[in-house]
């Protein structure tokens, strides 16, 4: 190398390396500060919409209970408000596990969202039948869940400010449009409207929501968003949608998420995610036992590819603030969540922002690293 040569290389070397190294380190410093804070989920997310999480009672002690008022600012009962749980009788109420769950929001000041009033599953027998057993007529059925909402509802006004009121009814088969539940062959198609109409009755101040899943799968988006907008042009008081997210590392695709929060919100409705997690497993209708030999560690394509994954939802909810009004994980941690068992029963899931010892995981410092 000549030496005029050397002479233009060797200070060009050393600024790139000196650049290089002060980016570096500047993001090992911010990486470090984000580290050692307390601050959680909600402090990163307080100029954009609270974040909550599903809880049973097992949630409101010990080391869940200080990661859930670190992180988190709004709660939804996992199952104790469900029909089946919380109504097993016609004439008997089981109140204990959510009323501790909603007297622990009010101590601690966090949200309630109900969850859920109207569903196909964990739907007690009795409901459905009289006391010969012979399935009831759509009068009592609607005398009855009258009366199931009107309880439920009325024993939290004030403190759940929304409920999904009725939870899946469009079918999973995209050439059906309702599920043909109990519910729609005994009243018919109008025990939607219904459900939200003695939702309303009970607590005029609570917002509405329709829960469902697969939301953002163009074929069933379009049947939900069907439903929203024949109940919304009939007048029933639905106010928002709820959008489950029960997604994995290989769906959505940004554009799904995307065109899934245009067409809802075009609706003039609120949106809230009510049930994130993200699956590290592509997606399993039925129900299965694991495999021998069947692998379930978190590997780090695995782990890299969740990254990248809760990165793009989350940088789509902050540009759609605006109509994302409430963002909820299903579960605290990987150390238990519903998909441990579901749909593969045995088989290890990883899909939540922290870990199994409740540590906080590289996706979530891509959540909360971000420019306001
Ligand atoms: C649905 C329900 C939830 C919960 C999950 C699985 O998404 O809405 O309440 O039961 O299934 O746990």
């Amino acid at each position: 190398m000549n030496n005029r040569l050397q002479s233009l290389i060797v200070p060009v070397f050393l600024a790139v390396s000196f650049f290089s190294s002060c980016s570096s380190s500047r993001e090992m410093q911010e990486h470090s500060r984000l580290k050692s804070s307390t601050k959680g989920l909600k402090d990163y997310y307080k100029s954009f919409f609270p974040i909550g999480v599903a809880v049973g009672t097992q949630t409101l002690q010990g080391d869940e209970k200080d990661l859930l008022l670190r992180e988190f600012n709004s709660i939804t009962p996992e199952n104790a408000m469900k029909m089946g749980p919380i109504h097993p009788a016609e004439d008997s109420y089981f109140w204990r596990d959510a009323d501790s769950i909603v007297n622990f929001a009010q101590q601690h000041g966090l949200r309630v969202r109900g969850h859920n009033l109207l569903w196909h599953e964990q739907a007690p027998e009795w409901m459905f039948k009289d006391s010969q057993g012979n399935q009831v007529s759509r009068e009592v059925l609607l005398d009855r869940l009258r009366d199931h909402i009107h309880t439920v509802v009325n024993r939290y006004k004030g403190k759940i400010y929304a409920w999904d009121v009725v939870n899946e009814a469009i079918d999973d088969d995209p050439d059906n449009y309702l599920r043909k539940s109990k519910w729609y062959e005994i009243i018919g198609e109008d025990f939607i409207a219904k459900a939200f109409q003695f939702a309303h009755e009970a607590d005029p101040n609570a917002l509405l929501f329709y829960n469902d899943y697969n939301t953002e799968r163009p074929e069933k988006r379009d049947r939900i968003y069907k439903l929203l907008k024949q109940l919304l042009e009939a007048k029933v008081p639905v106010h928002g949608v709820g959008l489950q997210a029960h997604w994995s590392i290989f769906e959505p695709t940004e554009k799904e998420l995307r065109e899934a929060i245009e067409k809802y919100s075009s609706l003039g409705i609120q949106i809230h995610f009510t049930e994130v997690d993200m699956s590290v497993y592509p997606w399993e209708k039925d129900r299965r036992a694991k495999q021998p030999g069947e692998v379930d560690t978190l590997t780090p394509e695995l782990e890299q590819k969740q990254i990248a994954q809760y990165k793009m939802v989350f940088d789509i909810f902050r540009e759609y603030r605006k109509h994302i009004t409430s963002v909820t994980f299903w579960n605290v941690s990987d150390r238990y969540t519903w998909l441990d068992t579901y749909p593969v029963s045995g088989r290890k899931n990883y899909p939540l922002l922290f870990d199994t010892q409740l540590k906080r995981k590289k996706a979530y410092w891509e959540v909360v690293n971000f420019k306001k």
